[in-house]
């Protein structure tokens, strides 16, 4: 496939929207295309896939977060991200199927092999060239939301315990996949995350 595609990972408020933005810029000020996205949402189906899987009041049986999040995943790698990178385009996600590991494996405690081989059928199997892991302990991020005055979704509202294993379950998948990730201390100032990132993604898109 001719386009580039990076993922952004993390807990909630590492700060992943503003890197994919501060990258965005970098490349559009180079004449790159670059395609915008995130799971869940990404596409108008995906948007209301979000809307169940993160607002709805009530219990979601764990299986069916899982399976949720893979539909959201499988129409927007189809309709969306596939035909941007046949395109040529370098296409910047917020979240991938390492979130499904790390949330609805570690998080939710459903196995963690089976939950990225669902993920892996529902895209083809498509994986990113490059995966930027901002790493961020759960405290420093609730306290991090907890300045932003909105709601929290169902996931955010969960015990620190939760993110806690979701994030050493990060960690876990990036030391295994040492070539895909890069890995970044999220507290580093705004700047210098940017510059590590850069330093990264100049090699991959020429
Ligand atoms: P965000 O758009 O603010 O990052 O919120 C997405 C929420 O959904 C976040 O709490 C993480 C969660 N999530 C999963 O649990 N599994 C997934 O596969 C994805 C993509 C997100």
């Amino acid at each position: 496939m001719a386009g580039v595609f990076i993922t952004f990972e993390g807990g909630d408020g590492s700060g992943k929207t503003t890197q994919i933005n501060l990258l965005a810029s970098w490349l559009e000020a180079r004449g790159k295309n670059v395609v915008l996205t995130r799971e869940p949402g990404g596409t108008d189906l995906g948007n209301e896939l979000r809307d169940i899987v993160m607002h709805r009041a009530g219990f979601i049986a764990p299986r069916a977060e899982a399976l949720l999040y893979a539909a959201d995943r499988s129409h927007h790698i189809a309709t969306l991200v596939r035909p941007a990178l046949e395109r040529g385009d370098i296409v910047l996600q917020d979240r991938y199927l390492d979130s499904s590991v790390a949330y609805q494996g570690a998080g939710r405690v459903l196995d963690p092999d089976e939950v990225r081989e669902l993920s892996l059928w529902a895209t083809e199997r498509l994986m990113p060239q490059l995966t930027v892991l901002l790493d961020v302990p759960a405290s420093i991020a609730k306290d991090r939301q907890a300045q932003t005055e909105r709601a929290y979704d169902r996931l955010e509202a969960e015990a620190e315990d939760f993110h806690t294993r979701v994030r050493e379950s990060y960690l876990a998948l990036a030391a295994a996949e040492p070539e895909r990730f890069l890995v970044i201390d999220g507290r580093r100032p705004i700047e210098e995350i940017h510059q590590l990132i850069l330093e990264k993604v100049s090699d991959l898109v020429g």
